[in-house]
């Protein structure tokens, strides 16, 4: 802790001296998440990347994150404290790829997951993140085909959620949500069957979960689909004994913080991203004394990709 303390004390120094917010995301180490400025999910910390008055931002994520800060505040110095934290959600669609798919389908309306490239982004209408992917599909009318991606999960839940049919849905996945299996969530509610259960979207299990709410099998009132962020709420909320977490582990440090009452398990605590925690404390302090990692996006793909985000920030969550 006195080591800790020191670190913190630094970071805190430095990040005042540049004029830098550190932001982080729930899934981030525990030290990172209590040193930050602003802790959150990827909605969150967008809307903060862009109406912060901080001339730099330190971005505690991975590369799509810091990326969309940087296309909402193109003026800001973005700082990434690795350079490879990448995402394989966003590797599974790229650019050239979405193109093909809608010249295919001319006249559709493309919703990406903000969890893409700068150059996705670029060719969408209008990004969605986990807390408002259902808002934002229900904004497009009903009348327009929608193509959905990359995430196949986040997909096939906003399409239950919405009961829109016109919907094509790309079979992107995260490895560590698509490895939360049905046969987790069977193993640890038998473990656990008086536990609130709580699902990220993008979870492999995530339409097993419903299926068995929709059979009876699991409490409708206990259990629930949310964003990272909305987890967070739920957590701050409760007053079960117990939780169980679908998504990425690092998550529970967030919860526990939040609700030293209740227990917080995870359904599969294998599900650790390896490049959310890319970003060390060692990285970030010397990212705090160099000022090395500047994310810059072209400015004719910034502009256009800004375009989608903003038409996201501008429906809610
Ligand atoms: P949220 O924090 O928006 O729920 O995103 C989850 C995620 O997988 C980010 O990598
Ligand atoms: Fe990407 Fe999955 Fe890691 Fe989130 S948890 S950053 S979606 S690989």
């Amino acid at each position: 802790p006195a080591q800790y303390e020191e670190w913190a004390a630094e970071v805190r120094r430095l990040a005042d001296e540049r004029g830098a917010v550190v932001l982080a995301h729930n899934y981030q180490v525990p030290e990172i998440q209590d040193v930050a400025h602003h802790t959150g999910d990827s909605l969150y910390l967008s809307r903060v990347a862009a109406q912060t008055d901080a001339r730099e931002i330190v971005f505690c994520g991975v590369h799509f994150m810091a990326e969309t800060a940087k296309i909402l505040s193109p003026d800001k110095t973005v700082l990434l404290p690795d350079l490879d934290a990448g995402c394989s959600l966003a590797d599974s669609i790229t650019a050239e790829q979405l193109r093909e798919w809608k010249s295919e389908h001319p006249g559709a309306v493309v919703v990406s997951y903000v969890n893409t490239t700068a150059a996705v982004k670029a060719e969408t209408d209008i990004c969605c993140t986990s807390s408002n992917a259902a808002d934002v599909v229900r904004s497009i009318p009903a009348d327009r085909e929608i193509l959905f991606c990359p995430d196949q999960f986040l997909g096939a839940h906003v399409k239950r959620v919405t009961g829109r049919d016109n919907i094509r849905i790309w079979a992107g996945e995260c490895h560590v949500h698509a490895g939360i299996s049905p046969s987790d969530v069977r193993t640890q509610v038998a473990a656990h069957p008086d536990a609130e259960i709580l699902v990220h979207p993008e979870c492999g299990c995530t339409t097993s979960v419903l299926d068995l709410v929709s059979n009876g099998d699991l409490p409708a009132d206990r259990t629930r689909v949310l964003s990272t962020g909305g987890m967070a709420e739920a957590a701050a909320a409760t007053t079960a004994k117990q939780v169980l977490v679908a998504t990425e582990i690092g998550i529970l440090h967030q919860l526990r913080n939040l609700n030293s009452t209740t227990e917080f398990l995870p359904m599969n605590s294998r599900a650790a991203c390896r490049y959310m925690k890319m970003i060390t404390p060692a990285k970030l302090l010397r990212t705090l004394q160099t000022g090395s990692g500047a994310i810059e996006v072209p400015a004719d793909i910034a502009a256009r990709a800004r375009k989608a985000v903003e038409a996201m920030i501008a429906i809610g969550d």
